[in-house]
């Protein structure tokens, strides 16, 4: 059976974990699916696969062109496309965006980054369109510039903020909310906070679910932020592979 948003919200009801994982193509997509992974995120982390430096130059249509690419290999997760830097930025423009990612890929919801009082807007009237959106709170890699990649709610006063914008999301009518590089107490108060499922990535063991980006798991990443697990080295694998066929070949004994 296909993963919905109620689901997702009945699952945490029923202290059920929630998986969920990056995807960029077709093949990935379908691995991931395949392995019964609850929710599909085509992350604006993706710019990494891409070459970026950073999420700010992804753009929408080459958002669009991969989360195509997902939606092809999935059957059963529910997918979520993260709407790029500047493209959500005052409502029409939102709408705009979201819509396009909707119609066009098959997704069942976007994310967002941010829980400021104009976001919150923006959020509402999406929602209230039919749009569903997931929010997503902590760390802002869009922000970087502004705040780094540095673990976030350290201090008292910036853990309120957190916990009043996670609030402030629920109510603009978010379904989820991702908690990013947070500490592991204030995430247990967010999620113990909120009716609707919290998704952490370095935020510690109590969410309704977790997150990885995919290209740290499987290793494929030149580098991983503090809070990733690594399950296996493909960047090893696949260099090992390259070189095997490219003796092969130059020694003639491939093909056979
Ligand atoms: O872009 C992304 O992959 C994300 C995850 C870090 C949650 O937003």
């Amino acid at each position: 059976m296909p993963v919905t948003i109620q689901q997702l919200i009945r699952w945490k009801q029923q202290s059920r974990t929630i998986v969920a994982l990056t995807a960029w193509d077709y093949i990935i997509a379908q691995l991931l699916d395949a392995a019964n992974v609850d929710l599909i995120l085509v992350g604006d982390s993706m710019a990494a696969v891409l070459g970026y430096e950073t999420t700010l130059p992804i753009t929408l249509e080459e958002m669009l062109f991969h989360a195509k690419a997902v939606r092809r290999g999935i059957k059963r997760a529910l997918m979520v496309v993260d709407l790029p830097f500047l493209t959500y930025q005052d409502i029409q423009q939102a709408m705009y965006s979201a819509g396009r990612v909707l119609k066009e890929t098959g997704a069942q919801a976007v994310k967002l980054e941010g829980g400021y009082p104009a976001m919150l807007e923006i959020i509402a009237r999406l929602v209230q369109a039919g749009i569903p959106v997931m929010g997503h709170v902590g760390l802002t890699p869009q922000s970087v510039h502004q705040v780094g990649l540095k673990q976030q709610g350290k201090t008292e006063e910036d853990a309120e903020r957190i916990l009043r914008d996670a609030i402030a999301l629920e109510q603009a009518g978010v379904f989820s909310i991702v908690l990013e590089h947070i500490p592991a107490d204030l995430a247990l108060r967010i999620t113990q906070k909120l009716s609707i499922p919290t998704i952490g990535i370095g935020a510690g063991v109590h969410c309704d679910g977790q997150v990885l980006v995919t290209s740290d798991v499987l290793g494929f990443s030149d580098r991983q932020p503090p809070f990733a697990k690594v399950y296996t080295n493909l960047r090893e694998k696949i260099t090992q592979a390259v070189q095997d066929f490219s003796e092969e070949v130059r020694a003639r004994k491939f093909p056979e």
